[in-house]
């Protein structure tokens, strides 16, 4: 089979002439002669993006080791997503970004690629790129930080800034103590250090076999870490010449293999959302109810923040997420196959635990059951998910009167009232938050407690919302209710005071008011002005809730690597 790159570079007419001449600027003949893999290296590099700022070097490696392997390598800047700087939210662009990609994927003179991501929405919109244009592809990510310490005690970025901003709104620790912690936050290169959504993406994304295996979760600024880039790039030219797609490597084995491990390393929910957009590209059946199911009975493992104690670095360390797999092996779809032509289940041959008290063994589990559950109710009819693993056990059971917020703005105006009517046995609701009502889907769901509360110590409290949350969040939270509020769901027609019912074990939400009493209320929906253009406007039109993994509805379904005209 011809490369897909010999389309453009082959034969002696006007048109190869030019795609030839202009690409040669220090490429040898031998680049166009129709046996080498052109490798594009979608790098998502930026210093706006400080957590991906490394990638650059890591691209390097990458293009050592696809020219050794007989391709060509090319850099490719693609979108990049900053998640502390992109303003409203990141979860605005993903899909931007993974619509860019894939165009650009598919417009280029190219075989396959290397996918570089590391900051939370980096990884997913590529991976859903890849997905779309079933080019041979592979991940490098490109690994967490290093920890820092304050005090003498390790940090954990996000898990400890809530935790240390909650403290100072408490009156338990001084501003001032808190300003100095910054400086310790960051401590090298690399993304954030917690088991948040990009670690958890990188683990995930190795579990759906699209990384050299043994790669998700080596320290941004570990030698290892360029010496598997190395390897990548060679993996990347073999990909092309066997053929080897996303489309056959993420199969439904590969997500159902990669909600297990969500659950065994306690990972970020945004996972849900994530998994759902890239299976949708793909055309794999995979459903909310997917993660429950799957999910339902797999022991947490990794004892790390937000759900534990350690750190990144703790769990390469200990064995990495190989001694993770080990562990729940008979769980995992043995067929699933990876990038390297291989099931997953057979790169966890050599895996051993180092440290059992990062990496626990099956006999002795964090929790017996980590998975994620997916509620359903009169408050959520298409669906809500929450954590167990990261919240209060005993708020799991609860019956509380709703404490209602309609957006972001009113809850920062009302929280901290000393007029507000709460107290800890409130449900926090919060609405407009969703995919169309922010827009975005921004990661406000776990809201901060009334500072009233926090003085009296009450620590955690049931809170219900569109939202997404930080994957480095923790507490009782219920989030990605839907329909969202501004898309109809009945989380608009709730009102202070009314009693809410959480059931975890049963799997339910409701909100205890007669159906009609319901149904007869106007619905509240928040001020945001509906945007009148851009991007903003195309992805309000066409965003699809949470249970659809907040894609865009044109882009479900894969469109291949086809591109019909030519235009000189
Ligand atoms: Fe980039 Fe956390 S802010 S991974």
């Amino acid at each position: 089979m011809p490369l897909r790159s010999s389309r453009w570079y082959s034969g002696h007419d006007r048109n190869s002439y030019i795609h030839r001449a202009w690409m040669r600027r220090g490429l040898p003949d031998a680049a166009f002669d129709g046996d080498r893999p052109h490798i594009a290296i979608a790098n998502t590099a930026s210093d706006l993006t400080p957590c991906n700022s490394h990638l650059d070097e890591v691209a390097d490696s990458v293009k050592q080791g696809v020219w050794a392997a007989g391709g060509v390598p090319l850099n490719l800047p693609v979108v990049s997503l900053g998640e502390t700087n992109v303003r409203p939210t990141a979860m605005l662009w993903r899909n931007l970004a993974a619509m860019a990609t894939e165009e650009m994927l598919r417009a280029n003179p190219i075989d396959g690629v290397v996918l570089l991501g590391g900051c939370d929405k980096t990884i997913p919109a590529l991976l859903m790129a890849a997905a779309s244009v079933d080019l041979p592809a592979v991940v490098v990510p490109g690994g967490p930080m290093l920890t820092g310490h304050f005090r003498g005690v390790p940090l954990g970025c996000g898990t400890d800034v809530w935790r240390l901003s909650e403290e100072v709104r408490a009156g338990t620790l001084s501003g001032e103590a808190f300003l100095r912690s910054e400086s310790s936050m960051i401590r090298s290169r690399g993304h954030c250090n917690t088991m948040g959504t990009a670690s958890t993406m990188a683990c995930v994304a190795e579990a759906l076999g699209m990384t050299l295996p043994g790669t998700a979760g080596i320290p941004a600024p570990d030698s290892r870490l360029l010496e598997r880039a190395h390897e990548t790039g060679g993996l990347a030219v073999e990909l092309v010449k066997e053929e080897r797609r996303p489309s056959q490597v993420m199969t439904r084995g590969s997500f159902l293999n990669a909600i297990v491990t969500l659950a065994a390393i306690g990972g970020s929910t945004n996972a849900v959302v994530h998994l759902l957009a890239i299976a949708g590209r793909l055309g794999v059946k995979l459903e909310l109810d997917d993660f429950d199911r799957t999910g339902r009975g797999v022991p947490l493992l990794a004892d790390l923040q937000p759900a534990g104690r350690h750190l990144m670095d703790d769990l390469f360390r200990a064995g990495g997420l190989a001694a993770v797999l080990k562990e729940v092996e008979d769980l995992l779809d043995p067929a699933a196959l990876t990038v390297s032509g291989r099931p997953l289940v057979a790169h966890l041959a050599g895996a051993e635990i180092w440290d059992e008290s990062v990496i626990r063994r099956r006999a002795d589990p964090l929790l017996p059951d980590a998975g994620i559950a997916v509620l359903r109710g009169n408050l959520a009819p298409d669906g809500a998910v929450i954590k167990p693993a990261a919240a209060s056990p005993e708020l799991l059971s609860h019956r509380g009167r709703a404490v209602v917020f309609d957006s972001v703005e009113d809850l920062n105006a009302r929280l901290d009232s000393p007029d507000l009517d709460v107290d800890e046995t409130s449900v926090l609701v919060l609405r407009g938050c969703g995919p169309k009502g922010y827009p975005g889907m921004p990661e406000v769901g776990n809201l901060p407690l009334p500072a009233k509360l926090l003085a009296k110590g009450v620590r955690d409290m049931v809170r219900i919302s569109d939202a997404r949350m930080s994957g480095t969040a923790y507490g009782t939270v219920v989030l990605h209710t839907a329909p969202e509020a501004a898309a109809g769901g009945p989380l608009a027609r709730v009102r202070t005071g009314d009693p809410i019912v959480l059931d975890v074990a049963a799997r339910r939400l409701d909100v205890d008011v007669p159906a009609a009493e319901l149904a007869a209320r106007e619905p509240v929906v928040n001020g945001y002005a509906a945007p009148r253009r851009g991007w903003e406007r195309l992805y309000v039109d066409h965003v699809m809730q949470a249970d659809k993994g907040v894609d865009l509805d044109f882009l479900t379904g894969s469109s291949g690597d086809a591109v019909g005209r030519e235009s000189h």
